[in-house]
Formats: structure tokens, C-alpha cells, sequence
């Protein structure tokens, strides 16, 4: 079956499509739209920045987000719309002119990336209601064009914006069922793609194909290919399986699909733990939270990701699914060493259940990291605990870059439960840290900068919960 969206209003129809092909390269290719740029290859700097809609079922409308077209791969526009800087029109629209009288406009790299993510702001797209600033993090400007950006778009109102067209011609494209397709790469060897449309057939899919890499947002598998330039042989596209995207939320917590974008499961998270909200917040920029997925990030096992140490300090479960059933398990369980997660290779990340921290408890998360908007830890410590007539009840402690996965810290955890919560507990939980990692050093941070920092968070949590005032805005030296 031949794949098939709307690129800029053009209906496209592509039969020989490899699972790794991305959507800049694409476009770079296609006459006339070739506005869009590449800078880094790797969803840092933006300037690759198109928006991607989305038919929000039984509704007539589309759902926009921008993206990063440098790591998102072809076949993931699959019955949807594209619109780049090029489909904006020869014209200049009045976001442009804001833009071009404003001295907003330096460079042709960086502009196309500007405007594309203010015009999705300007639109209603995915994060639309956020500060210009965290709209623009992850659109970089080399050239301190910053002020002028961030006025022109806190300047520039709504643009009028109508999906109708588009959404006309992708019921032309439409066909019914789970889409497929495949290339012969240059060695010779077919590479194939799949995109279930349920859950089950996902999970049939993973049977037959056990070996198959699943893709949810591409945001750390698009960089495989573009930086390592691995070829993606198999590949099972989950980001749009709907009971994968399901976000439930209760009194007791909240149940997160293995495939929901940060961004759409931002308001939710912060809900449950402010603390959680503002980390997540920091992950990538924009871009990155519209594409990425919370799963994506448990799967990959990363020791630096973020969202591990925070859920596994709230208390997170993790359920895996394959066609032979489904396994829950404390999520710390999840990460047996570097690089080696436990799951089957024919089982998915269903979903994530996070207890609603109560009354007593006290929740603090900090990422420290070069830059504070779009990059990654250097260290990511999370802790929970209750406290109940001034003495420690339970407590769970995480930390991201300080191991070979995300763990929990022992020592410290002994050092909290059953003390009274206060400065001499702080100290003895601070010094416990030593005896729970013995970190590596790297461009991040030294061995002793992360077990330095790691131990000043535990007084960071103290000096939060007397109400003090933290400094959030924190820059590794180390
Ligand atoms: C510019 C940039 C900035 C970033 N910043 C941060 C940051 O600040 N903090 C951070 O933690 N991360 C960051 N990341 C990394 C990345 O965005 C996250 O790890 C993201 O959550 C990955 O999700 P994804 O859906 O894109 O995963 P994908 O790339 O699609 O997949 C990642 C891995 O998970 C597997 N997988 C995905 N979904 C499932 C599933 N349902 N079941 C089983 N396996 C699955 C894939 O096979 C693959 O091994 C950044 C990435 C980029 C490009
Ligand atoms: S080229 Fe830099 S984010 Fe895509
Ligand atoms: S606009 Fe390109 S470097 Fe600033």
C-alpha cells in the first residue's frame, strides 16, 4: 500500500518508502521545498521545524504540533498533513512581517525554523498556550537575535487558519486498516514498515515480527540513523496506536499509554506533581515533547533520561503486553544494566501507572544541566517522602547520571525512613549518596561534581520544604 499524507496541500502517494527515510530528507528533496533546512541532524537546533497535523477523529478539524523533520521518519506522516515554511505562501503572511520589521530575521538557516514555530503558536498547535520563550527553546539563534524573536511573537496575534482542503483530500487518500510498506535499501536487503491501528494488532505484529524495532516519536531513534546511521530494517510505527495514547486520570493517580507525547500528557503530569510538570517542561524543546513519548524514554533506558528517576521516586508500575499476555512490575525493575531493559522482544510498552502523591508527602526533582532549556542531565535526582508528626514514614530516592541505568539510592532511603525530618537527617542522607554511586565522568559532569551536586540536592529538598526560596536555574560547572 502505498503511503500517503498532504505535503504544503498536495496530496502524496510514495510506494517505495524505507522505514528510516526522514521527512527533511524528503523534503530537501522535492522541488520547491526546500525552505526547510538542516542544521544539527539531531532535533537540537530547529531549523528543520515543519508542523504535522493530525485528524482528531469524528471531529473536523486537525490537531497541529511542530516537529523536528530531521528525526522524524517518513512513514510516520501517514494520513496526515505536513505544512512547511514553503506551503506559508509566496507572500509574505503577518507573522512574517512582524518578524522581517522587527529585525527578527538574521539568518536564512535559523528563520524557516522561527517562523514555522511561531506561525504553530500563532495557529493553536500543540503548546500554543505557553510562554513565546518556551515555545522558541528549541529553535536555536547563533546570532543573539533572541529580543526581537520573542517580541514579534508576543507581538503577533491568532493567524486565521482553516483545515478544510486538507482535510478533504486526506479522505480521498483514506484507506481502511493497519498501513504497511517497503524499500530495497542500497545493499540490497528489504527493509519494511508497519502501523497498526489497535493494540492487538500491534501485539500480533511483535509475534510475527520479534525482532522488530518499534518507533513511538523517533526522538532518540531518529538520531541512530541520522548520527550512527544505522539502517532500520524492521520497524513497527506505535506513536498513533489509539490505546496507546489513552491518558487516565483518578484519584489514586494517573495511567499513561506507552505511546502519549510529553506534550499531551504535560497538563496531566503537572496535576499530579508540580514538580514533575516543571521537569518535563525541561526535556527537549518543543519539538521534542511533541513528537516524544514517556515510553519512548522508559524503553530506551537511558542513565540520563529524565522521566525515569522522577516516576520510579513517585512510586511508578510499569505493564508490559505482548500476545502471550501482560506483566507489571515496579518500574525500577524495568532496568537490569546498561543498555539491557527487561523486556521480551516481542513485548510493548502498554502503560505507566504513577500514584497521586497525598497530603503529607513531599515531592522535589531537580535536573541539573548545562544549559536549563533543552539539553540533557548531567544529574537528575527525584525524591518522595512522607512525613507524618515530623518523622520520615517512607521514602523513595532516584537519580538519573549517576549509574550505569536510573536507580534507586539504598543508603539514602535508609538514611530518611524512620528518622525525623530534620537538619541532622538531611546531613546523614546527603552523605549516604557516597555510598550509593560511584559515577563516571564525562562532557556532563566529573565523578565528584555529580556526587557533590547529588548530595546538595538532598539540602535543596530541605531548604524547599522550609519554604525557602531555590534558586531553579542551575549551570553544571563541574
Ligand atoms: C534534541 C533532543 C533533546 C532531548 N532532551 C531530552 C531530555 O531533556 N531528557 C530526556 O530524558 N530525554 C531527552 N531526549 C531523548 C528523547 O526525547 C526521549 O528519550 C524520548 O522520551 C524518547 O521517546 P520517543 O517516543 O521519541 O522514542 P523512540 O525514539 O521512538 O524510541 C526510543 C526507544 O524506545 C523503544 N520504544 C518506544 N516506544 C516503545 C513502546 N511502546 N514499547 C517498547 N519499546 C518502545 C524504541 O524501540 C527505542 O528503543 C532528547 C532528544 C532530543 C532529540
Ligand atoms: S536540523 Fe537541527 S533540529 Fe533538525
Ligand atoms: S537567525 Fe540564524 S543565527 Fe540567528
Amino acid at each position: 500500500m502505498a503511503l500517503r499524507f498532504v505535503c504544503d496541500g498536495e496530496l502524496v502517494a510514495l510506494d517505495s518508502v524505507a522505514p528510516g527515510d526522514t521527512v527533511l530528507d524528503f523534503l530537501r528533496a522535492r522541488p520547491g521545498r526546500t525552505g526547510t533546512k538542516e542544521g544539527c541532524g539531531e532535533g537540537d537546533c530547529g531549523a528543520c521545524t515543519v508542523l504535522v497535523g493530525t485528524p482528531v477523529a469524528g471531529e473536523e478539524r486537525l490537531v497541529w504540533r511542530a516537529v523536528n523533520a530531521c528525526i522524524q521518519f517518513l512513514p510516520m506522516l501517514h494520513g496526515k498533513a505536513v505544512l512547511t515554511v514553503n506551503g506559508l505562501g509566496d507572500q509574505l503572511t503577518p507573522l512574517q512581517q512582524t518578524m522581517a520589521c522587527n529585525g527578527a530575521s538574521q539568518c536564512g538557516f535559523c528563520t524557516p525554523g522561527f517562523v514555522m514555530s511561531l506561525h504553530g503558536r500563532a495557529i493553536g498547535a500543540v503548546g500554543a498556550d505557553l510562554p513565546v520563550g518556551d515555545v522558541l527553546a528549541g529553535n536555536l539563534c547563533r546570532c543573539t537575535g533572541y529580543g526581537p524573536l520573542l517580541e514579534a511573537g508576543e507581538r503577533h496575534p491568532a493567524l486565521p487558519h482553516d483545515d478544510r482542503a486538507t482535510l478533504d483530500l486526506l479522505r480521498q487518500a483514506a484507506t481502511a486498516g493497519p498501513a504497511c510498506g517497503h524499500a530495497t535499501l542500497p545493499g540490497g536487503s528489504t527493509a519494511r514498515w508497519f502501523i497498526p491501528d489497535n493494540a492487538d494488532a500491534l501485539a500480533t505484529l511483535l509475534a510475527q515480527y520479534p525482532g522488530a524495532r518499534i518507533v513511538a516519536g523517533a526522538t532518540d531513534v531518529g538520531l541512530w540513523v541520522t548520527k550512527k546511521l544505522v539502517d532500520l530494517d524492521t520497524v513497527i510505527f506505535v506513536g498513533d496506536v489509539p490505546e496507546l495514547n489513552a491518558l487516565a486520570e483518578s484519584p489514586d493517580g494517573l495511567t499513561i499509554g506507552g505511546a502519549v507525547r510529553y506534550a499531551d500528557a504535560h497538563a496531566a503530569l503537572s496535576r499530579l506533581s508540580p514538580e514533575l510538570g516543571e521537569l518535563v517542561r525541561r526535556i527537549g524543546g518543543l519539538q521534542v515533547r511533541n513528537a516524544g513519548t514517556i515510553g519512548g524514554n522508559i524503553a530506551n533506558g537511558s542513565p540520563i533520561g529524565d522521566g525515569p528517576p522522577a516516576l520510579i521516586a513517585l512510586g511508578a508500575t510499569l505493564t508490559l503486553r505482548s500476545a502471550r499476555g501482560r506483566r507489571t512490575m515496579p518500574l525500577e525493575d524495568f532496568f537490569l544494566a546498561y543498555g539491557k531493559q527487561d523486556r521480551a522482544s516481542d513485548e510493548f510498552v502498554e502503560c505507566l501507572f504513577v500514584p497521586r502523591p497525598q497530603g503529607p508527602d513531599i515531592v522535589h526533582m531537580s535536573k541539573l544541566s548545562k544549559r536549563f532549556d533543552s539539553d540533557i542531565s548531567a544529574v537528575c535526582g527525584a525524591f518522595w517522602l512522607r512525613v507524618e508528626q515530623g518523622t520520615i514514614t517512607a521514602a523513595r530516592v532516584a537519580f538519573g547520571g549517576m549509574a550505569a541505568t536510573p536507580r534507586r539510592a539504598a543508603q539514602t532511603e535508609a538514611a530518611l525512613i524512620g528518622a525525623p525530618f530534620d537538619e541532622a537527617t538531611m546531613a546523614a542522607a546527603a552523605a549516604a549518596i557516597r555510598a550509593d554511586f560511584a559515577p563516571l565522568s564525562d562532557v556532563r559532569g566529573s565523578a565528584a561534581y555529580r556526587l557533590e551536586a547529588a548530595g546538595n540536592l538532598v539540602w535543596r529538598l530541605w531548604h524547599q520544604a522550609q519554604g525557602q526560596a531555590v534558586r531553579v536555574q542551575e549551570v553544571v560547572h563541574g
